[in-house]
């Protein structure tokens, strides 16, 4: 399944000494559990595992001296456009006499939390709080340092960091590049039928991390794909299926109330997903600007993602509320739409124009711009998806190049 990356840097010793940790303890695991584990757990302990995960490491990540570059990062001009759809939804939940506020998942190095707050302080248009739910406590504490340093005190108080999700919430609830890093299931079609794809080690070659599957696997998993698909996948096929980030959306719609949630990340509808050509998934893992698609490697120092299943993330709105309440969520599809569209409908050019050509911050701001907005980069792959409840309006990122027929 996995090729092996084109030569990637060697990490330091300091960073191998931290992996070899790590291999330990997710061993350890493995041993407990019967000598295997699935790919979701071994994702969830590779990126997330105390002090010693990916995400919870105090490696640099992030930027171009780290290991990937995210959208917020590539400049200020991405929370800019924004910017224009968190205003529209904040003076439309504003306006029903509610306190209206921000909630930013998985907010990285805090760059889009200090960019939003300063474009919206210019905008005359700030959020009653905004708040940040973070699972890694290292990500935390930049977050908090970051903030600190570059946003004014009346914008920095206005910063909560929250452990779990709130009962209810008015608003906005942002996520940029959080649902690819939700830990994925992987299953795999053999002429016996669906087995799930886990990980174990072999006793042999310095203990090393092998694919393997079980034969049991939970059907639970296989119904995560469109019901008519998985009998017509050929044999071989393999695939990532991620329960949990589903789960976390109709979480987070269970304790809205009025208002949006608004998610950005790679992926596509299950008609492109899971197309009989992408037949070894999507997996991908970042180390140091490089990509490659072998997760058992360098673990805890690299990134791993699979990219969004965006019909099974709108699927939550077929779900039941609570397993006592068998009714639908009050919630609605508000736009699905590229990247590239949603920005362009909030104004990234009109934003881009106001810089002159002779600036020398138009090369930096125009280049940040084709990044963002190129099918060839991220115009294309990434997409928008928005929710919403209580809300009529139609929201302006989604006014164009609506792609719901594709979900
Ligand atoms: C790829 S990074 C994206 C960071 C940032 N949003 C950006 O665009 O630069 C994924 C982020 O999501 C966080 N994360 C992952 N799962 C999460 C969850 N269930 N709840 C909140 N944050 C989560 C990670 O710790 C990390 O901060």
């Amino acid at each position: 399944m996995a090729s092996l990356p084109t030569l990637l840097p060697n990490p330091s010793a300091e960073s191998q000494a931290i992996s070899q940790a790590l291999t330990l303890l997710i061993q350890q695991k493995m041993t407990q559990a019967g000598g295997w584990i699935s790919f979701a757990e071994f994702m969830h302990m590779a990126l997330y595992a105390p002090d010693l995960g990916y995400y919870s490491g105090g490696n640099q990540k992030f930027g171009q001296s780290g290991d990937f570059v995210t959208a917020p990062e590539i400049s200020p001009l991405y929370a800019q456009a924004l910017a224009q759809q968190v205003m529209q939804i904040l003076a439309i939940t504003q306006g029903s006499n509610l306190v209206s506020s921000i909630l930013e998942l998985g907010a990285g190095t805090g760059k889009l939390a200090v960019d939003l707050l300063l474009e919206l302080d210019q905008l005359n248009c700030l959020p009653a709080q905004y708040f940040i739910l973070e699972v890694s406590a290292h990500l935390r504490q930049v977050q908090r340092e970051n903030c600190q340093a570059k946003l004014p005190k009346n914008l920095f108080d206005k910063l909560i960091w929250l452990d779990v999700l709130p009962n209810k919430f008015n608003g906005l609830v942002l996520g940029n590049e959080v649902l690819d890093a939700i830990p994925a299931h992987i299953i795999h079609k053999t002429a016996e039928g669906w087995y799930e794809r886990g990980v174990s080690f072999t006793d042999c070659k310095n203990g090393e991390f092998i694919w393997q599957d079980n034969t049991s696997c939970l059907p639970a998993l296989v119904e995560h794909l469109p019901s008519d698909l998985a009998d017509k996948l050929p044999v071989g096929y393999i695939t990532e299926v991620n329960p949990a980030a589903s789960a976390l959306v109709r979480s987070v719609g269970d304790m809205l109330e009025t208002g949006a949630i608004l998610l950005i990340d790679y992926g596509f509808g299950a008609a492109e997903y899971y197309h009989p050509q992408r037949n070894q998934g999507t997996l991908m893992c970042h180390y140091r600007q490089l990509a490659h698609d072998n997760p058992l490697i360098h673990v805890g120092l690299q990134d791993i993602t699979a990219h969004v299943d965006f019909s099974q993330i709108a699927s939550i709105l077929d779900m039941p509320s609570s397993p006592l309440e068998c009714k639908p969520m009050a919630m609605s599809l508000a736009g699905y739409v590229s990247q590239a569209q949603f920005l362009i409908n909030c104004g990234i050019l009109s934003i881009l124009q106001q810089h002159s050509p002779e600036d020398v911050e138009y090369m930096k701001l125009a280049a940040a711009a084709q990044k963002l907005l190129s099918p060839a980069e991220m115009g294309e792959l990434f997409k928008v998806i928005c929710f919403s409840k209580n809300i009529d309006e139609p929201l302006i990122g989604f006014m164009q190049g609506d792609k719901t027929h594709t979900l």
